[in-house]
C-alpha cells in the first residue's frame, strides 16, 4: 500500500507543484490548506495534470481539534509543511499574525503529530535564516544571522523549536529545507504562481509587467558591488524545489534529528539578467526604472547545493531559460491567475 502525506499550504504556490509531484510518484496525498493565499482550483489543475486527485480539507494547522481528527482517520506517515504567510512587507506591519500562523501554528502541528505518533516532518524554511552572510556560496553550516524582520524572525524560531523538540524526542526525524528563490512554474502552464494583489516579488512582478498588467518595474538598487551594481540571487525552478521535496521526504524516513538542505541551483543572477533573460523568453518588452534599494534587502545571496547533492541526490536540473519560459506560459494562459 501506498504511504498518505500530509501537505499543509498544499493548496498554494510550492504546495501544489509538490503535490502534483507526490501524486505523480505515488504516493496518496491529504491537502490541508486554508485558503487564505489560494484558490483550490490549484489542486483541480493538479488533478488534470496527473489524472489523481489530493483529498481536500479546508482548515487551519492552528485548529488543534481538526487535526487530531484528520490524524485519527487517515494513516498518514509524514507531513510536508508548507502553511504559513510568506509577505516580508506584510510582517511587519502584521507581526502578530505571523508569529500566530507561522509559529504558533507550527507548535500545534507538532503536538498533535506528536499525539497520533506522526514524526516525520518536512519544513519549509529560507535562506532568509542566514541573515547577511559575508560569504558566498551559502553552506548550511554557516551559522544562522539575524533576519531583518519578522517574517524571517518566524522561520528562524520554527527552525529553533524544530531542533529543541528533536533533541526532546528521538523518534522525530526532521527536514528543514531551506529555499533560495522558487520561481518557474509546471511546464503544462496549469498551475503557478497567483500572487495577491501587487507582487512583492520580482518575477511575478516581471511576468505583469510583461502582460501589461503592471507599468514597469522599479529595480531596487544598482549601487551594489554585483556583476551591474543590480541584487543577486540564486531562482529555482518550482518543479526542481518539488523534486528536493520528495528526496528529502524519502531520505529522512527511517532516520532521527534534524537535517538541513539548501535547495538552490548554486548559480546567481542580477535583477537586470532576469529582466533580460525574461524579454527573451517572451518577446515582451519589460521597461523599467532605477530606484533606490529596498531596505532589508541583501546585495547578493546564492547556495552552495552540494550538501543536497551529496545527501538527497538531488540537483536543480532547469536552468534559467526554462524558468522564463515556464513563467510566461502560465502568465499569459492566466493573466487573471486561478480567477478565470
Ligand atoms: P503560498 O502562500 O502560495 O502557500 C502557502 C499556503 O498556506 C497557502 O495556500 C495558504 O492559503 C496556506 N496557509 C497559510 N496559513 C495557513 C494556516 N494557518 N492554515 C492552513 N493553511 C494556511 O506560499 P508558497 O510560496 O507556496 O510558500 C510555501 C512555504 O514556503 C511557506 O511556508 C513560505 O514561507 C515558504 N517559503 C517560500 C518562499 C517563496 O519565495 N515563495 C521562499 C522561502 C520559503
Ligand atoms: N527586486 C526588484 N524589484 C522588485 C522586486 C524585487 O528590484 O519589484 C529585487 C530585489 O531587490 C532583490 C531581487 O529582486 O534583489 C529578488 O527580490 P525578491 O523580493 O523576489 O526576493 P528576496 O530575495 O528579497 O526574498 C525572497 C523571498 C523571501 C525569502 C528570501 C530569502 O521573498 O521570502 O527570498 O530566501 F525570505
Amino acid at each position: 500500500m501506498s504511504e498518505t502525506i500530509l501537505v499543509t499550504g498544499g493548496a498554494g504556490y510550492i504546495g501544489s507543484h509538490t503535490t502534483l509531484a507526490l501524486l505523480e510518484a505515488g504516493y496518496e496525498v491529504v491537502v490541508l490548506d486554508n485558503l487564505c493565499n489560494s484558490s483550490p482550483e490549484s489542486l483541480q489543475r493538479v488533478a488534470r495534470i496527473c489524472g489523481k486527485q489530493a483529498e481536500f480539507i479546508q482548515g487551519d494547522i492552528r485548529d488543534r481539534v481538526l487535526l487530531d481528527e484528520l490524524f485519527a482517520s487517515k494513516n498518514i506517515s509524514a507531513v510536508l509543511h508548507f502553511a504559513g504567510l510568506k509577505a516580508v512587507g506584510e510582517s511587519v506591519a502584521k507581526p502578530l499574525s505571523y508569529y500566530e500562523n507561522n509559529v504558533a501554528g507550527s507548535v500545534t502541528l507538532c503536538q498533535a503529530m506528536a499525539h497520533a505518533g506522526v514524526y516525520r516532518l518536512v519544513f519549509s524554511s529560507s535562506a532568509t535564516v542566514y541573515g547577511e552572510p559575508t560569504q558566498m556560496p551559502i553552506r548550511e553550516d554557516f551559522p544562522t544571522g539575524i533576519p531583518t524582520n519578522p517574517y524571517g524572525r518566524s522561520k528562524l524560531m520554527v527552525e529553533e523549536l524544530l531542533q529543541d523538540l528533536a533533541r526532546s524526542e528521538p523518534r522525530w526525524s526532521i527536514a528543514l529545507l531551506r529555499y533560495f528563490n522558487p520561481v518557474g512554474a509546471h511546464t503544462s502552464g496549469l498551475i503557478g504562481e497567483d500572487p495577491n494583489g501587487i507582487p512583492n516579488n520580482l518575477l511575478p512582478y516581471i511576468s505583469q509587467v510583461a502582460i501589461g498588467k503592471l507599468k514597469q518595474l522599479s529595480v531596487f538598487g544598482n549601487d551594489y558591488a554585483t556583476v551591474d551594481g543590480t541584487g543577486v540571487r540564486d531562482y529555482i525552478h518550482v518543479q526542481d524545489l518539488a523534486d528536493g521535496h520528495l528526496k528529502a521526504l524519502q531520505t529522512i524516513a527511517g532516520d532521527s534529528g534534524v537535517k538541513i538542505w539548501n535547495l538552490g541551483t548554486g548559480q546567481g543572477y542580477s535583477v537586470l539578467q532576469m529582466v533580460q533573460a525574461f524579454e527573451k523568453a517572451s518577446g515582451q518588452p519589460v521597461p523599467y526604472q532605477l530606484v533606490p534599494r529596498r531596505p532589508g534587502d541583501i546585495a547578493e545571496c546564492w547556495a552552495d547545493p552540494a550538501k543536497a547533492a551529496a545527501e538527497l541526490g538531488w540537483k536543480a536540473t532547469r536552468g534559467l531559460e526554462e524558468m522564463m519560459s515556464d513563467t510566461w506560459r502560465w502568465q499569459s494562459a492566466n493573466p487573471q491567475g486561478y480567477a478565470h
